[in-house]
Formats: C-alpha cells, sequence, structure tokens
C-alpha cells in the first residue's frame, strides 16, 4: 500500500475510507437478508442462505482488512472522510430498503444488486490504481477482494433473474403450459 498512499496519503485513506464504510454497510445488508429469508422461508431462497452467508463474511473479512491498511497508514478507521460521507449518503437509500421492514425478496435483492454494482466498480477503481502506481503488494491484495465481489454480483443478479421471471413468467415449467394449452 506505501506506493499507493506515497503521494498523496490523505486521498490514499480517503478512498480505502470509502470501500470501509461501504463494507460496512456491505455486512448489515447481508445480516439482514439472512434474517429475513430465514424468517420467510422460501424453499427457493433457502438454498441460496449458505452462500448469502458465506458472501457476508467475505464483506466482514473486506471490513477489517480495510480497517488494518486505514490503521497501518495512520489514519484512523473510524472516521469520516469526503468520499466516506459520499458514499454514506448514497446508501441510504438500499438501507432503507433493506434494514427497515421489507420482506419483498425481489427488493430485498434488487437493492442489494445496487449495491454489489457499486461495491465492484469501487475494487475495479482500487486495482486500476494500484495497476498506475505499480504498488503489486496492493493490486494482489484488490484483485483477491475484486474476485469475491465478483462472485456477489454474479449470485446476487442470478437470484434477481430468477425472482422476476418467476413473477413475470410463473415457476419454472409453468411457461409452458401457460403458452400452449391442451
Ligand atoms: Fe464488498
Ligand atoms: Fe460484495
Amino acid at each position: 500500500m506505501k506506493k499507493l498512499a506515497q503521494t498523496n496519503r490523505d486521498k490514499a485513506i480517503d478512498l480505502l475510507s470509502e470501500r470501509l464504510t461501504f463494507e460496512r454497510a456491505g455486512v448489515k445488508l447481508y445480516d439482514s437478508i439472512v434474517e429475513k429469508i430465514g424468517r420467510a422461508a422460501d424453499p427457493l431462497l433457502m438454498t441460496r442462505l449458505g452462500q448469502l452467508k458465506e458472501h457476508r463474511d467475505q464483506e466482514k473479512e473486506h471490513e477489517e482488512w480495510l480497517e488494518a491498511q486505514i490503521r497501518a497508514l495512520g489514519g484512523d478507521a473510524h472516521a469520516e472522510t469526503d468520499m466516506s460521507r459520499l458514499v454514506a449518503v448514497e446508501s441510504r437509500g438500499i438501507e432503507q430498503i433493506v434494514l427497515d421492514g421489507d420482506m419483498n425478496p425481489t427488493h430485498l435483492f434488487h437493492a442489494l444488486l445496487t449495491a454489489e454494482l457499486v461495491d465492484n466498480a469501487g475494487w475495479q477503481l482500487l486495482l486500476e490504481l494500484a495497476d498506475e502506481a505499480d504498488d503489486s503488494e496492493a493490486r494482489q491484495a484488490f484483485r483477491r477482494r475484486l474476485h469475491e465481489e465478483e462472485d456477489h454480483l454474479i449470485f446476487t443478479r442470478k437470484v434477481v433473474e430468477r425472482l422476476t421471471r418467476k413473477e413475470l413468467l410463473g415457476p419454472p415449467g409453468e411457461l409452458f403450459t401457460t403458452a400452449h394449452p391442451v
């Protein structure tokens, strides 16, 4: 992380704090979705619970790793920064849906998909900056976590597709029956 931070340490801390704020929010989103899915006991979604918990633990690891990186640069992992304030405001709509009383799985996963798209873009940006700074240690660490974020995105996108497909076309098998009544 040294090369990445050598020109402008405060900006490096700001960018890491931006990701950290988002990862902290991500853990809360996953905790809430796991709890709501568990309560609703929808058979399709129950089969995805293990994967959701795994992704939640990865977001938690990202959070803790970012805290350690900020501290290593001499920053405060709980201080607000310019970009951390921005993402806190941006995330409010997503949190309102997921953390509040909304139990509709389509709403929950749609909101999670919005979060994961930003999450992916955020890690991608860090990876590209580490590349530019020729910081191989940071590049390796960012790439590893970006790969996990890519899995989160693919998974969430698939769940949204399944749920929306079910609403629009009915459960698998019903499409044929409806389109070609005997
Ligand atoms: Fe994340
Ligand atoms: Fe994620």
